[in-house]
């Protein structure tokens, strides 16, 4: 596998932008290296292969029957130019009916997805049915400041979602940022 820099070369400006701001989250977590790891919402994949290349296993997936520009991207060839294709599983799946057990995985991350999500508030309540107790969900939404660039290819891309108005009771950390809004949910905080 390529080293983060060598890969960000190989993959591009574009790629390398998110992975940036994707990367800066990541280690603020400092998640063990086998921690057990879903991201929700393959996309373009640089979620995935930036968790790849960090030298973790990743589990991906979007649903089978979504046909939108946003999903069925050619990411498997991105994570083969980099080497990263051995540390990341696909599976089609939908984050409103997640087919996996309570506390399967020990992190979720939602990178640019939640607001493509018909229903945010099914899909945030499974993400953290799937997070172990001590586990965390991160989810990043785009800003105003990102949607009005994402409208310049995508004139009909939809607005952030703020996931602190789904999950009512718990303690959101909310990180403000450029680009993305971070906002990390733990189970045991719920009260
Ligand atoms: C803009 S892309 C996400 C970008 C991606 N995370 C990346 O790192 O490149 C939006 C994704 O949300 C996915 N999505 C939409 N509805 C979904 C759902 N109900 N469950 C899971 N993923 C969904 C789309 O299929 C697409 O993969």
């Amino acid at each position: 596998m390529m080293d983060l820099e060598t890969a960000k070369n190989t993959l591009g400006e574009e790629f390398s932008f998110f992975c940036d701001l994707f990367m800066e989250q990541l280690e603020a977590l400092a998640l063990p290296t086998h921690a057990r790891i879903l991201d929700v919402g393959t996309g373009m994949g640089r979620a995935a292969i930036t968790l790849a290349l960090s030298g973790y296993q990743v589990l991906t997936g979007e649903p089978a029957q979504d046909h939108s520009e946003y999903a069925k991207q050619p990411w498997f060839t991105d994570a083969q130019k980099v080497g990263a294709d051995h540390s990341i599983t696909y599976e089609p799946f939908d984050a409103t009916a997640l087919p996996f057990g309570d506390g399967a995985f020990d992190a979720v991350f939602m990178m640019g997805a939640l607001h493509h999500v018909d229903d945010p508030a099914a899909a945030v309540r499974e993400c953290l049915r799937v997070i172990a107790p001590a586990g965390v969900l991160c989810i990043l939404e785009p800003t105003p400041k990102l949607v009005s660039m994402a409208r310049e290819s995508h004139p009909d891309h939809p607005d952030p979602t703020d996931p602190t108005r789904l999950v009512q009771g718990m303690d959101v950390q909310k990180k403000p940022g450029q680009m993305f809004d971070t906002y990390l949910i733990r189970p045991s905080s719920d009260s």
